[in-house]
């Protein structure tokens, strides 16, 4: 029997306790510590965990803790991640990985030269839409792709976030922001990226905040919010890619690969679950492929926002040694597609990629298998 992976989390803002509950849903992790700048928001954290409160010294000084989740802002995920790392921690970190491909290459670095884990999220490509939809392109049903189209469409954070400030700031934007969950939605059924091209605008320079209990009533926009690309991918793919926060109505899909002998629909990639269709050329209609995994919930329920799976995943790999899948090698090179498509926006020009990646191993039929010591408990 495995003795649990103590967790320590730091960052206790509006993702927390999404961290705290889908943690608590495996058995082999267990959270013990909580940090965060903001002392009062780590006691509150803290209390709700049924966890310690410390200052971030404090957390990266315990001995019992094995794995840090940094849950920080986008502007500080590097500096967080290199503490972590010279804490001699395992690392989990949210998306982005950092704001830059630059910034993000220390912590690269220094989690190969201490042989530490560094897992990163998305890991939503864990569930059994993005195995469904994996399996079925490696099965050859939609023939050879050729074509996808990804849309991220307005999350209206300033409708739900207290402080959605860093989302309309460099660092994020739709393209940091969500663009994680789709680009590595398409990687893990495409392989890696090869090309981007972008074009971007801010749409309103201001917004005004309508969250309840909010801390701002409106922002300043730098960053752009509306963003188009195409993305070729290494193995021939032509993607076009919307990535916005303009857009607030439409009748748009999520994903959708196109191949030589049919059509793959992908569901929203910030979720785990829900439906992957097929339609063949000559089918007459489309058909809900049966999950290559269980699913952990009811598509477009509140369970399909708690994160944790990529933890477990990291932990996993930690006490068996099972392959790592939601990485931080995969979460650099889906940030280097992302910037680069920033860049060609700036410059007018094309970007080729000069980083690439594996492709994440499938999760095999005991969905967690990779996070098989965890002994998912699903609550319906
Ligand atoms: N909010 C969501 O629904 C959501 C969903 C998925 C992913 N994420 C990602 O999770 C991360 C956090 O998002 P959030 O919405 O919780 O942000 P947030 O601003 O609500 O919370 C971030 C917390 O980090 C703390 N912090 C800042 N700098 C710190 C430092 N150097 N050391 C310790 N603590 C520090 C802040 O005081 C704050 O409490 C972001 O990368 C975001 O993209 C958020």
């Amino acid at each position: 029997m495995h003795v649990p992976v103590r967790v320590g989390v730091i960052g206790c803002g509006n993702i927390f306790r999404q961290y705290a509950t889908g943690m608590s849903r495996f058995p082999g992790l267990e959270l013990v510590a909580v940090a965060d700048t903001d002392a009062a928001r780590a006691q509150v954290a803290a209390a709700e965990a049924g966890a310690a409160a410390c200052s971030v010294d404090e957390l990266l000084g315990r001995t019992d803790i094995e794995v840090v989740v940094n849950i920080t802002p986008p502007t500080v995920h590097a500096l967080v991640s290199e503490q972590v790392l010279a804490a001699g921690k395992h690392l989990y970190v949210e998306k982005p990985l950092a704001d830059t491909t630059a910034a993000a290459r220390g912590a690269l670095d220094a989690a190969r030269r201490e042989g530490l884990l560094f897992g990163a999220a998305p890991d939503t490509f864990l569930g059994s839409a993005g195995q469904t939809a994996r399996a079925a392109i490696d099965s050859g049903s939609i023939g050879e792709p050729v074509g996808a189209t990804a849309f991220v469409t307005h999350s209206q954070a300033e409708t739900w976030h207290p402080d959605p400030t860093f989302l309309f700031q460099p660092g994020g934007g739709p393209v940091l922001d969500m663009g994680p969950y789709y680009l590595t939605a398409l990687v893990n059924c495409l392989g890696p990226v090869a090309a981007v091209y972008g074009t971007s605008r801010i749409g309103a320079p201001q917004r005004t905040v309508t969250a309840p209990g909010r801390l701002v009533d409106r922002i300043d926009v730098t960053v752009p919010t509306h963003t188009a690309a195409t993305v070729t991918f290494a193995n021939g793919v032509l993607a076009t890619v919307m990535l916005s926060f303009d857009v607030w109505d439409h009748r748009l899909p999520f994903i959708e690969i196109y191949g030589t002998e049919g059509t793959l629909s992908l569901p929203n990639p910030n979720g785990y679950d829900g439906p992957v269709l097929l339609r063949r050329h000559g089918d007459p209609d489309w058909t809900e492929l049966p999950p290559a995994v269980p699913p952990l919930a009811r598509p477009d329920s509140e369970e399909q926002l708690l994160r944790g799976i990529g933890v477990a995943d990291l932990a996993a790999a930690l006490r068996t040694g099972s392959p790592q899948h939601a990485t931080a090698g995969l979460a650099f090179h889906v940030l280097d597609a992302l910037e680069s498509i920033t860049v060609s926006a700036d410059t007018g020009a094309p970007v080729r990629l000069t980083s690439t990646c594996e492709r994440p191993e499938p999760v095999d039929g005991t969905y967690g298998a990779a996070i098989s010591l965890n002994t998912l408990e699903v609550h319906p």
